[in-house]
């Protein structure tokens, strides 16, 4: 008896011993790729302030999804928290106190939405730059003028802190943790398009605003990287979910966040209420851009 005792405590401590190796080669690993430094220089943009520009410029920092994670007026707010995904806030992107509008640069601008790069030269966590890489200069030059004005909001941001299970989905490829890795920075521009009810210009949209969720294919299927309770996104290509949709239907789901066959989508999931700021135009290039694509099964990537 006393030896299969010694034999259990034995396996429990080796068992023991082998966690606490593998969750601190989780932190090594992911502290080195979290605190890398990254040598870019972001290509200057213009950032002209005419009131045409302020204009288009709040109209896209209101409709392509900053609110959703940097508040209404944009001070920030919790992306996540909790003891096993740790703590991450979108930062407050206002000129008051805690906020990084007074101290950044038309150059730390670029870098941040672009790159996904701080000033301190590090990656910035979670912020979806690898979309936002898609942004025509003329885009992101009327959001940099637009996000300068911004009134200022006193909110101090608690410091990141990222937890086990968050590491772990990256170590794993399942979190996009880093969208900096995922650029590539001194690769050619994307194609900027003349906005205008064409398909290329629904493409551009639909780059910089659907696919991370809709999937690189649009066909839809369970999203990376996003807590279990999320539902699959819709497959958007002909035949899928849309078979039934006509372009009112379309604009008016986004508007209203109610589908043709009366289901209510969530916003918390389907960030309808900021997609749905988009203008007529653009609703109508990306309806036109959905109706091109090849249709393919829901969750073929
Ligand atoms: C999915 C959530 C999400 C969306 C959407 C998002 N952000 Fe962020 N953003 C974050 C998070 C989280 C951080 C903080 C990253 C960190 O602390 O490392 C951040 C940081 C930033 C920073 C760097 C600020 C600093 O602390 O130095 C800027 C600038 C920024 N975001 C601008 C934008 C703009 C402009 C948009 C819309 C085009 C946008 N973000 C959309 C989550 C988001
Ligand atoms: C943050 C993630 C996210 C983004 C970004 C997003 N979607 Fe969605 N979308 C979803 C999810 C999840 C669903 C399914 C919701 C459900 O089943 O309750 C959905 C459903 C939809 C539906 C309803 C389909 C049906 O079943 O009738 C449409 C239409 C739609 N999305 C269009 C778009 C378009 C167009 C864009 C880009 C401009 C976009 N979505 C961006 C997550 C997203």
């Amino acid at each position: 008896m006393k030896n299969v005792l010694k034999i259990v405590a034995g396996l429990l401590g080796v068992l023991i011993l082998g966690i606490i190796v593998v969750v601190l080669g989780l932190y090594f690993i992911s502290n080195s790729d979290i605190n890398k430094t990254y040598s870019v220089s972001a290509a200057a943009v213009e950032v002209p302030n005419d009131e045409e520009t302020l204009a288009l410029g709040q109209h896209l920092a209101e409709s392509r999804g900053c609110t959703d994670c940097h508040g209404d007026n944009f001070a920030g707010g919790p992306f996540f928290n909790d003891g096993a995904m740790g703590t991450l806030y979108a930062s407050n992107l206002t000129s008051g106190p805690g906020g990084i509008g007074g101290s950044y640069s038309d150059a730390d601008w670029v870098l941040a939405i672009r790159h996904g790069i701080g000033p301190d030269k590090k990656p910035l966590l979670f912020m979806p730059s690898h979309e936002f890489w898609n942004y025509s200069d003329r885009d992101l030059g009327a959001m940099v003028a637009y996000l300068k004005t911004l009134p200022p909001v006193e909110n101090q941001v608690p410091e990141a802190s990222i937890g086990p299970v968050a590491r772990a989905l990256y170590l794993s490829g399942q979190l996009p943790l880093i969208p900096a890795e995922l650029i590539d920075h001194t690769g050619p521009r994307p194609d900027a398009p003349e906005p205008g009810v064409t398909v290329a210009y629904g493409k551009y949209l639909a780059t910089a605003g659907c696919v991370g969720c809709h999937g690189e294919t649009l066909s839809g299927g369970p999203i990376p990287g996003v807590p279990p309770e999320w539902p699959a996104g819709a497959n958007l290509t002909p035949g899928g979910n849309l078979a039934d949709y006509t372009e009112e239907d379309f604009i008016t789901t986004l508007r209203t966040g109610v589908t043709p066959i009366g289901y209510e989508l969530p916003a918390e999931f389907m960030p309808w209420p900021t997609l749905g700021k988009m203008t007529d135009e653009e609703l109508q290039a990306l309806w036109l851009y959905l109706e091109s694509v090849p249709a393919r099964p829901t969750g073929q990537r």
